[in-house]
């Protein structure tokens, strides 16, 4: 069983609340919000005000991945906004342990993410103080992208690395996810789907949750 983490970005934002609840309901544990600073990655989204704007319409945990540089800055703006698990990107920060070490010690879940090409050693050391590991299965910036097939490897390695030091973080997939490449995805270790296009852009959302959540 996956958890399934629909990602707002496809989302309908005339009417967030509602789209919260309709994937909420379909069975979806946690819900995926992208903030984009267009700087680390060239596009800008939503920041702490909608995030506490929609966070009464759901107990679903928030799953907030942050796509700014140094977001040690906004760690609090954030944990105060209602985000239940808060993610840093390696690339984006200058001192990352210091930066998951402030997220844990406001008493929210941290975790560090990885674009493509970052080879998954080189956060190895930060392992202990992450709650989630996300793995980037696309170029963070933009949704509707095809997943990249080699970040399937850094998964694997992740996993790996999970199991040699005997951690218990959660491995998180993001970008390109379907309901077609999700058992891939889960047999590689990812326990954590994040999907936007696959289920807003679908006939059927709810359909496909179940189908992902049962992969
Ligand atoms: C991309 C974001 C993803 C994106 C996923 O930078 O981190 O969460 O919204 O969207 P799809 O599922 O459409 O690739
Ligand atoms: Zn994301």
């Amino acid at each position: 069983m996956a958890i399934v983490s629909p990602s707002l970005l496809a989302a309908d934002f005339s009417a967030l609340g509602k789209e919260i609840q309709t994937v909420a309901s379909a069975g979806a544990e946690y819900i995926h919000i992208d903030v984009m600073d267009g700087e680390f990655v060239p596009n800008i989204t939503v920041g702490p005000c909608v995030i506490a704007g929609v966070r009464p319409c759901t107990d679903a945990v928030f799953d907030v991945h942050l796509m700014i540089r140094e977001p040690i800055r906004y760690v609090k703006e954030f944990v105060k906004s209602g985000a239940d698990i808060l993610t840093v990107h390696y690339e984006a920060c200058s001192d990352p342990a210091e930066t998951l070490r402030a997220i844990r010690s406001d008493g929210i879940r941290a975790a560090i993410s990885i674009k493509p090409k970052t080879p998954p050693h080189l956060i190895r050391d930060l392992l202990p103080l992450c709650d989630m590991v996300l793995v980037m299965t696309v170029e963070p910036g933009f949704g509707g992208q095809k997943l990249i097939p080699e970040t399937l490897d850094s998964i694997r390695e992740t996993a790996r690395m999970r199991n040699e030091i005997g951690a218990q973080f959660f491995i998180e997939a993001d970008g390109g996810i379907t309901a077609e490449n999700a058992p891939a995805l889960v047999r590689a270790g990812a326990d954590v789907l994040v999907a936007g296009s696959a289920i807003f852009r679908a006939p059927d959302p709810a359909a496909v949750i179940r189908t992902m959540k049962n992969c």
